[in-house]
This record gives structure tokens, C-alpha cells and sequence, in this order.
């Protein structure tokens, strides 16, 4: 990382640190918790502007590098590698902001979403470098690299490292979720069930449900074979969970027990939800569905799971 970028980084941050800087809530943005079978609770932030719960971290992210000088409208780019869901958080976040942005997405991604990046104006950066064997990071530091001598001042918000995504889970989606969970008194204690690629969102709400004071137990879903703890990780459909690195904003001291699904029960239970309830929900979300439909069967009363519906089965092919 050129020097210029890290040390203007670093000094900002410090400065900033330990902070909750204020990111308004969007009142729009709220997405809907509902029940999706007996003693099962479904946020649906596949409903969420951007299409996923991703979007909240790259709004906060975004927000917040303009507050701390970190990105600035008319001088910067935010640059990042992503596949997927952050990176259309980012270009929507983005563009309320008038902040260009460039991408280093892996060619396995899907091609509806690439053409969706496209569509929102981001800059696809890399596609011929990886074409011939570079990776996303490498295409990404070439650029960070070369900033100083093509005049360009880039912003990396680095969402696997940015404790920041973790806040905005925290005051924004898991904040919205105690506000709604305060609708349903019948629910006392929550059980979490969710997967982790950063960890961000687990991490965040967890803490939000915790701090309301929900007695709560958090279940970590991971693909079979995949051994997120030890760091152990096989290729799988799952796009978005168990991503091949130990989540880094992952709090372990908050999950209680790490539940394995094959990619054939998270496709029935991705049926069954579109079948019973006429929700098409993406592979993520439909993980965590196939464990929280055993589960839900011996919660005691006065108990919910709670799932979140991270993003829509069309991005996907079935
Ligand atoms: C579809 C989907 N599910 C789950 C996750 C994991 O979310 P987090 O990074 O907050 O752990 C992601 C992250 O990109 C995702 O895109």
C-alpha cells in the first residue's frame, strides 16, 4: 500500500477512534421483520435500497470517510475488491455522495450484477488483468501502487478490516430490529441464527440485541466441510458466507455453537420459503433458513430465531 495512502489513513482513523460518529438512519431504508413460520422471525434486508444488508455498512463507510476527510466528493475515489453485495452498497452510497467508483471484482460473479455495477456507473477495474491470472487484490494494490504517480487519490474503505461495518450493524440494522422486536412482546429471548464473510453483521446485531437485553444465544451457519473457527474453508455455493478467510470482525465470545448445511438443504429450505410464503431469498439466507426451520421446532416459549434475508434468490441461478 503506497505510503501517501496508508499514512493519510492511519492518522485519520486514529483521530477518530473509538468513536460512534452519528450516520443519520435512512427512515426509508427500514426493512420489514416478519414471521416466517411458528417461533421464526425473518429481517428482510433483501428489501434494503442496494439489495442486501451490505448496503448499511457501505453507506456508514461512506458517510464517515467524508466526515473524517478520508474521502473527498470532487478529489477521491473509493476503490475496493468485492464480488458482490458491498460493492452495489458502495455504488449507491457513492452516488448520493458524487464519489466515482472503482471495483476489482473476481470474473466468478455473477454477470447480472456486473451488469447492474455498470448500470449505476461504477468503473469495473482489472477485467483483462484478471483474465490473465491477477487476483482482485493484486489489480487493487497495482492501482493504490500507482495513485501518487496517476494522480489519483483513492479511498480503500478495506470492509474486512473496517470496524465501521460493524457499527452500522449495530446502530442501524440491529437497532431497528430491537425497535421492532419492542412490537412483539410475546418474543423475551432471541436466537440468532446467521453466517459470517466479515463478520460484520453477526457481530453488530448481536451486540444491539445484547445491549437492549435480550437474553441471546447466536448460532453460526457454515457450509459443510468449511471449519470457520479454524480457519479450515472448502469451495461452496454459498457466495457470501464462509468466504475462504477467518472472519475477521467476527466477535467469537458471542457465538454459542457453529451449525454445518449442505447447499441441497439450504435449496429446499430456499423452496419451501418461496413455496409457503411466496419469498425468493438468496443462498445466504436460505442456509441459515434450513437450520432455523429445525431449530424453531424446540425453541421453548417466550423464545424467537431470528434470521436475516440477506439479499434475493435472483441474483443466483437456482
Ligand atoms: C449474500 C450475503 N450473505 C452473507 C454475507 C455475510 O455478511 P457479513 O460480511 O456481514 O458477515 C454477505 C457478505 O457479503 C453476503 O453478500
Amino acid at each position: 500500500m503506497p505510503e501517501a495512502y496508508s499514512s493519510t489513513d492511519k492518522k485519520a482513523s486514529a483521530a477518530c477512534s473509538g468513536e460512534k460518529l452519528e450516520v443519520p438512519n435512512n427512515p426509508e431504508a427500514a426493512t420489514a421483520l416478519r414471521q416466517i413460520a411458528p417461533r421464526l422471525l425473518m429481517k428482510f434486508e433483501m428489501d434494503q435500497a442496494g439489495g442486501s444488508h451490505k448496503a448499511r455498512a457501505a453507506r456508514r463507510v461512506v458517510r464517515l470517510g467524508i466526515a473524517r476527510g478520508l474521502i473527498i466528493p470532487g478529489v477521491s475515489t473509493v476503490i475496493e475488491k468485492t464480488g458482490g453485495n458491498f460493492g452495489l452498497g458502495l455504488a449507491l452510497a457513492c452516488q448520493e455522495v458524487g464519489v466515482p467508483l472503482e471495483l476489482a471484482m473476481g470474473l466468478s460473479f455473477s454477470p447480472v450484477r456486473r451488469e447492474y455495477l455498470r448500470w449505476l456507473g461504477v468503473n469495473l477495474i482489472g477485467e483483462d488483468e484478471m483474465r490473465q491470472g491477477k487476483t482482485p487484490r493484486e489489480v487493487l494494490e497495482k492501482r493504490l501502487s500507482q495513485a501518487g504517480a496517476s494522480g489519483r487519490s483513492y479511498h480503500y474503505p478495506d470492509q474486512f478490516n473496517n470496524h465501521d461495518c460493524v457499527d452500522a450493524h449495530e446502530l442501524s440494522t440491529g437497532a431497528e430490529l430491537v425497535a421492532q422486536l419492542a412490537d412483539r412482546p410475546e418474543v423475551q429471548r432471541v436466537h440468532l441464527v446467521a453466517c459470517a464473510g466479515t463478520g460484520a453483521h453477526l457481530t453488530g446485531i448481536s451486540r444491539a440485541l445484547r445491549q437492549a437485553g435480550y437474553p441471546l444465544v447466536v448460532t453460526l451457519v457454515e457450509p459443510e466441510g468449511c471449519r470457520t473457527q479454524e480457519g479450515v474453508f472448502v469451495d461452496h455455493p454459498l457466495e457470501g458466507m464462509s468466504v475462504g478467510v477467518k472472519p475477521p470482525l467476527l466477535d467469537w465470545s458471542l457465538v454459542h455453537e457453529t451449525v454445518s448445511v449442505s447447499p441441497s438443504d439450504a435449496r429446499d429450505a430456499q423452496a419451501w420459503l418461496a413455496r409457503e410464503r411466496g419469498y425468493w431469498v438468496g443462498r445466504t439466507a436460505s442456509a441459515c433458513l434450513a437450520v432455523g426451520l429445525r431449530l424453531a421446532q424446540r425453541l421453548p416459549p417466550g423464545t424467537s430465531g431470528v434470521l436475516i434475508a440477506y439479499d434475493h434468490g435472483g441474483w443466483y441461478s437456482p
